[in-house]
């Protein structure tokens, strides 16, 4: 079941930066949702969800993750909130292995303040507020990124810890 490896988790958990890694290691092809996304639509995550909304985005997330599971030996980083709706972490746990990269919401928090991708639900939030978000929306999300094959601590992750994980040869 690892022609297909899916990274999920809260924004800022690091499923890009890991799951490019972890695809040259292994010798896989690497997708990201969000960037396919954004190629497809030729418009930013940002303008997507002012100009077509939240919920357009969420169907095109649907249509992307059916396309990718056309395709094989493939690690797919995945947005954040994709596995939580539309029966997505059921797709992907029957064409795959998903990983949840699971974080607190204080290294979360940490992470998302530093990161440079604009991000347009939490676009404008003070830190207190930021906090405050994810402590929420992960409470939520968590009873989808729970449904993974395999849930890793993602402080300090490498992708050679996930190859290992997937008993790819080191
Ligand atoms: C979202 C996460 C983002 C992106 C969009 C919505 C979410 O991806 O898909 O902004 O709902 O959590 P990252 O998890 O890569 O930031």
């Amino acid at each position: 079941m690892n022609t297909r490896i899916f990274l999920i988790g809260f924004m800022g958990s690091g499923k890009s930066t890991l799951g490019a890694k972890l695809a040259r290691l292994i010798g896989y092809e690497y997708a990201d949702m969000d960037q396919l996304i954004e190629d497809t639509a030729e418009m930013s995550i940002p303008a997507i969800f002012s100009e077509h909304g939240e919920e357009v985005f969420r169907k095109w997330e649907r249509d992307i993750l059916a396309e990718l599971c056309r395709r094989e030996k493939l690690v797919i980083s995945t947005g954040g909130g994709a596995p939580c709706h539309s029966q997505m972490i059921d797709l992907m746990n029957k064409k795959g292995t998903s990983i949840y990269i699971q974080l607190s919401p204080d290294a979360l928090k940490d992470r998302l303040i530093r990161s440079k991708t604009e991000r347009p639900l939490i676009k404008g939030k003070s830190e207190t507020e930021l906090l405050e978000f994810i402590k929420t929306l992960l409470e939520e999300r968590e009873f989808f990124y729970r449904q993974a094959t395999h849930i890793v601590d993602g402080i300090s992750l490498q992708p050679e810890d996930l190859a290992r994980l997937l008993e790819f040869p080191g």
